[in-house]
């Protein structure tokens, strides 16, 4: 009477066994179906996303084949090896990527390299002529207007920018117009003499 009883037993779990079984499979069908595999997107960076551009800097042109979510500072650093632009925050908070466009002074982390085809781009390679420096450098390293000059080609391209934009020209109007641009080094008093002794001789 035992074996009996545990015989079928046995076969109950076996059942079951089967039951489960064919159970699972049959959800793992069901869900399969339900939530097909994703295709795998393709990553914009691929060679095959790229496009042609011609970047004019600092006088001089620069075919480019690049993916247009490629920021100017990255095709700057990057692809043309203009390393004089910092990459700080890559966020616009920073300034250490300051760069002219047509004179005018703006974050290169902010903006895509393919909206400047046609634009004239000058970085802090383009401001000296030879070996005779910019005005501006040559400033910045007698009022000792950095420390570890990790701000500095964004300093002076902002100051370059703003005194062709007509800032005020009290210490303070300077600074105000400086403030997009951050020095961990604490050289303001420094960087502030230096446009005020430039913008003084342009005067
Ligand atoms: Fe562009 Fe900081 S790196 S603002
Ligand atoms: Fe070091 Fe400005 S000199 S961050």
């Amino acid at each position: 009477m035992k074996l009996r009883l545990r015989r079928r037993r046995f076969g109950q779990l076996i059942i079951l066994g089967v039951v489960a079984t064919t159970v699972g499979e049959f959800t793992k069908k069901v869900i399969a179906q339900t939530n097909p595999k994703p295709t795998s997107p393709t990553p914009a960076g691929l060679a095959g996303d790229s496009v042609a551009v011609m970047l004019r800097v600092n006088g001089k042109s620069y075919p480019l084949q690049i993916e247009p979510r490629v920021t100017l500072l990255d095709a700057l650093r990057e692809r043309i090896g203009l390393t004089g632009s910092k990459k700080g925050c890559d966020r616009g908070q920073c300034g250490a990527c300051t760069v002219l466009i047509d004179g005018r002074r703006i974050n290169s982390c902010l903006t895509l390299a393919i909206m400047h085809e046609g634009d004239e781009i000058t970085t802090i390679e383009g401001l000296a002529r030879g070996e005779e420096l910019h005005p501006l450098q040559a400033a910045f390293i007698k009022h000792d207007g950095f420390q570890c000059g990790y701000c500095t080609p964004g300093q002076i391209m902002s100051a370059v920018g703003l005194l062709a934009e007509g800032c005020p020209s009290s210490d303070e109007g300077i600074r105000e117009c400086m403030s997009g641009n951050i020095c961990r080094c604490g050289a303001y008093p420094g960087i502030v003499a230096a446009v005020q002794e430039v913008r003084e001789m342009k005067a």
